[in-house]
């Protein structure tokens, strides 16, 4: 049936999907006609297969219900869909890739909390298992702001818990286990004899799902596959709001792992991820290893894994993220490329085969096998290199410094911000980049003073208003820029970072300190939002 709506105007998707309160995907035709422009935009879809799933956070079932409807109405083929609706972001890229669907539905707010008073998100993924292009986010959102109706079957309920194969009027609709095509990738790429040795041995670990959608993946492929024990795997039942946390997992919202990692009884080696799988924080006795650190690491080793030994072709990261990986690039003699903040500018790379291997500081790590970050890939890596090294994660870490040099690092939000107050801060200090360049601060040499602008090597599309950044070679570098997937006010980012070639056994606070200050200053952020310290520290 068609149903008649008069447009929406406040569809524009972020950096990763669109996000708003539970509340506005309650209305009436609001997910429906979001959808029915994929449709439109997608012919594709029409006589394909789509994959769909979700975090499993509150609004999933109902959402999953109204894409089959809307699916069947379009003549969608075939939808493969996660049990009990569950699909994490990662298992849904390779999900999609693997039964060669034509895209994706993927039902999240990535670690924004859930719950009735939460956040609902929904992002589409195209046939590659990335992220849709920004061109045709664009498009999508263009035909949601002029959109007349959309396409629906009448209602019929599907029954996601039980698996197997069914039909409803021509469209076949397929319940799968989640975990089971992940599980056999992963197995792929990383050496599990090695693994579950280095478990025998009696070499401890602690992951913690966060009530969220890597619960299941963790009982099986670390519990059951690896022989992780049952007590070693925390909050790994999904809950539709996350057990009322806030599934992001960092120093500050994993507080229950971040604190069992700097105990006297440590385990050797702790892992967390987000609400939908993508983000992973990894930790070892006492020690929390930066996201760009794990990234050098990683690309340091990867061609010790099975699924990697022929090496990689290149690296890349997001341009806030820290130079760790670039040093690893040079001694490799391989490409390291610098994208936008948003995993979809990684993926244009890894379809064209120029990298093996991805990351950025907000926690987000992954390589060729998907098209998004993965939480628990990055958590196996880990395990994979602790078992061949037979070191503890600092001792990784020190021998990485001391070969490399170290970037300390940090990332500074300023939340909840005046959209007006952020802008006029942004647009302040644009405005004073070029008289920066060629200056001193903390006595470095300002070599580049620019606004972050990204030349797409593959497509040759350019994405403009990237970033600020202040570098002084390189030495030390700013970084600032707004977030692109808040809900609520405007969040700045102001990313820190200063490299030392001996000097690896400093506290980052401290090695930081007086090149926060001098951004502060720089952005006159003090007095002009009335704010001293950032909200949040990663
Ligand atoms: C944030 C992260 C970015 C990530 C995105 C989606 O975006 O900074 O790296 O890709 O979430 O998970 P931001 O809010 O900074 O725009
Ligand atoms: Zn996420």
């Amino acid at each position: 049936m068609f149903v008649k709506i008069s447009p929406f105007n406040d569809q524009r998707p972020g950096t990763a999907g669109l996000r708003k309160k539970v509340s506005v995907f309650q209305q009436p035709h609001y997910l429906e006609s979001f959808a029915e422009a994929i449709f439109r935009c997608c012919p594709q879809l029409d006589g394909g297969t789509v994959v769909i799933g979700g975090d499993g956070r509150y609004h999933n079932r109902p959402a999953i219900q109204t894409l089959v409807r809307m699916a069947s109405a379009h003549g969608v083929k075939k939808v493969v869909i996660g049990q009990q609706g569950h699909l994490s972001t990662p298992a849904a890229s390779h999900l999609i890739r693997e039964t060669g669907a034509a895209g994706g539905f993927l039902l999240t707010a990535s670690h924004n909390p859930a719950g009735p008073d939460g956040d609902f998100g929904i992002k589409f993924n195209t046939e590659t298992g990335g992220q849709a292009s920004e061109q045709l986010t664009e498009d999508i959102y263009r035909c949601t702001q002029s959109l007349d109706g959309y396409h629906v079957a009448e209602p019929f309920d599907v029954d996601l818990d039980t698996p197997g194969a069914s039909e409803h009027e021509g469209m076949q609709i397929e319940i799968v286990d989640p975990v089971h095509s992940y599980a056999a990738l992963m197995q792929q790429l990383f050496d599990f004899d090695a693994i579950r040795n280095l478990l025998a041995s009696g070499f401890s670990l602690c992951f913690d799902a966060m009530h969220a959608v890597t619960g299941p993946y963790a009982r099986c492929i670390l519990g059951e596959l690896l022989g992780a024990t049952e007590t070693s795997l925390l909050n790994c039942q999904p809950q539709e709001d996350f057990g009322g946390g806030h599934p992001d997992p960092n120093l500050v919202y994993a507080r229950q792992l971040v604190d069992i990692m700097m105990g006297q009884d440590a385990p050797d080696f702790g892992a967390a991820s987000d609400g939908d799988g993508d983000r992973n924080m990894i930790l070892g006795k006492r020690i929390f290893v930066s996201p760009g650190d794990s990234l050098a690491v990683l690309a340091a080793n990867a061609h010790r894994f099975p699924g990697y030994a022929g090496g990689l072709p290149g690296v890349a990261r997001s341009m806030p993220t820290s130079r760790a990986v670039d040093a690893v690039a040079e001694a490799l003699d391989i490409p390291c490329y610098e994208t936008p903040t948003g995993w979809r500018f990684f993926c244009n790379l890894l379809e064209d085969g120029r990298i093996g291997l991805c990351g950025e500081e907000s926690f987000g790590t992954s390589s060729h096998h998907a098209r998004e970050k993965d939480g628990l890939w990055a958590a196996l890596a880990w395990l994979n290199l602790l078992a061949l090294e037979g070191k503890s994660v600092a001792g990784v870490m020190q021998a990485h410094w001391q070969r490399f040099g170290r970037h300390y690092y940090q990332r500074q939000d300023f939340e909840n911000l005046d959209m007006a107050q952020a802008d006029q801060l942004i647009t302040g200090l644009r405005d004073r980049l070029p008289s920066l360049q060629g200056q001193t601060l903390n006595g470095l040499y300002i070599s580049q003073a620019d606004e972050f602008a990204y030349h797409d090597p593959v497509d040759g599309s350019v994405s403009k208003h990237q970033g600020l950044r202040i570098v002084m070679g390189e030495a030390a570098r700013i970084v600032v820029r707004l977030s692109g997937t808040g809900t609520a006010g405007a969040t700045l980012r102001l990313y820190l970072e200063r490299y030392e070639r001996q000097a690896i056994d400093m506290q980052p606070e401290a090695a930081l300190s007086d090149l926060a200050a001098a951004a502060l200053e720089l952005l006159d952020l003090p007095a002009l939002t009335g704010r001293n310290a950032p909200d949040l520290v990663t």
